[in-house]
């Protein structure tokens, strides 16, 4: 695993700010990213989608309505998939509106942007390829992106829940490291390991039985989403590597 771990972290799990500090900021803007790296998180996590054009562009859901005021800007363009509008447009709407006033005005950012923005934050950027089976080629296209930016070289992990696609990711770029999301039974373990180097599962059946079989094999475990004091102790005991929250802040006060 060639990602580099903060050595603060040593005897501390991981704290990754799921959608940036998404519990304070709207998530999947530069702003949660900038407020994760203020509140003490190692890493970022963030959801990348395929614009109509095929730009990337961070984004939880398959469409754009929970999260933009897309469906008062296109009335007409229900229903607001992603994938069905250019950049241009989508570099149009406001992302931080329905998150709170503060927020006005948010845009929905690009993956470059992002790197750009981020690349001397120090932190290190866990990157979920999000639905990739609704975009054809969009593993090659991730790859080319993080490949441009040099300064991020050994700070990116790629993860998605579609497993298939990340042995396509592994292929093409061997040297980025690999979390796979979800809960494999054990018995699959071994032959994830070939390309995997994390399993991500969520966090409610993790056990130190389950994380010692992964640690066995050498990946690690990251867990979501983490955000209780009491469920970082009762993770933290049982051994994993990283705590994936929506409140970075309170992971830090309670893992250290
Ligand atoms: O990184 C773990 C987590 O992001 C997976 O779930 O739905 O928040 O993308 P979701
Ligand atoms: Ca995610």
């Amino acid at each position: 695993l060639t990602l580099v771990v903060p050595a603060a972290a040593a005897s501390r799990p991981l704290v990754v700010a799921h959608r940036g500090a998404s519990a304070y900021a709207p998530e999947n803007t530069v702003a949660a990213f900038r407020l994760a790296r203020d509140q003490g998180a190692d890493m970022f996590e963030l959801d990348v989608q395929e614009t109509a054009d095929h730009h990337l562009v961070l984004m939880h859901d398959t469409t754009l309505s929970r999260t933009t005021d897309v469906e008062k800007v296109f009335p007409g363009r229900s229903p607001w998939r992603v994938g069905d509008l250019t950049l241009a447009e989508i570099r149009g709407l406001d992302a931080g509106s329905w998150f709170s006033r503060k927020y006005a005005g948010e845009r929905v950012p690009t993956l470059g942007e992002t790197l750009r923005e981020m690349r001397g934050s120090g932190l290190g950027l866990l990157l979920e390829i999000k639905e990739p089976r609704l975009y054809p080629g969009v593993e090659a296209r991730v790859a080319e992106e993080i490949g441009r930016d040099t300064g991020w070289r050994g700070r990116i992990v790629v993860q998605s829940f579609d497993w298939e696609s990340m042995r396509r990711f592994h292929r093409l770029v061997p040297g980025v490291p690999i979390g796979l999301l979800g809960t494999p039974p054990v018995a699959d373990l071994p032959r994830l390991a070939a390309f995997a180097d994390q399993i991500n599962p969520p966090y409610a059946g993790v056990t130190a039985g389950y994380v010692r079989r992964v640690h066995r094999l050498g990946m690690k475990v990251l867990t979501w989403t983490v955000d209780a004091p009491a469920a970082v102790r009762r993770l933290t005991g049982a051994g994993v590597d990283g705590v994936i929250t929506n409140r970075p802040d309170v992971v830090r006060e309670v893992a250290g």
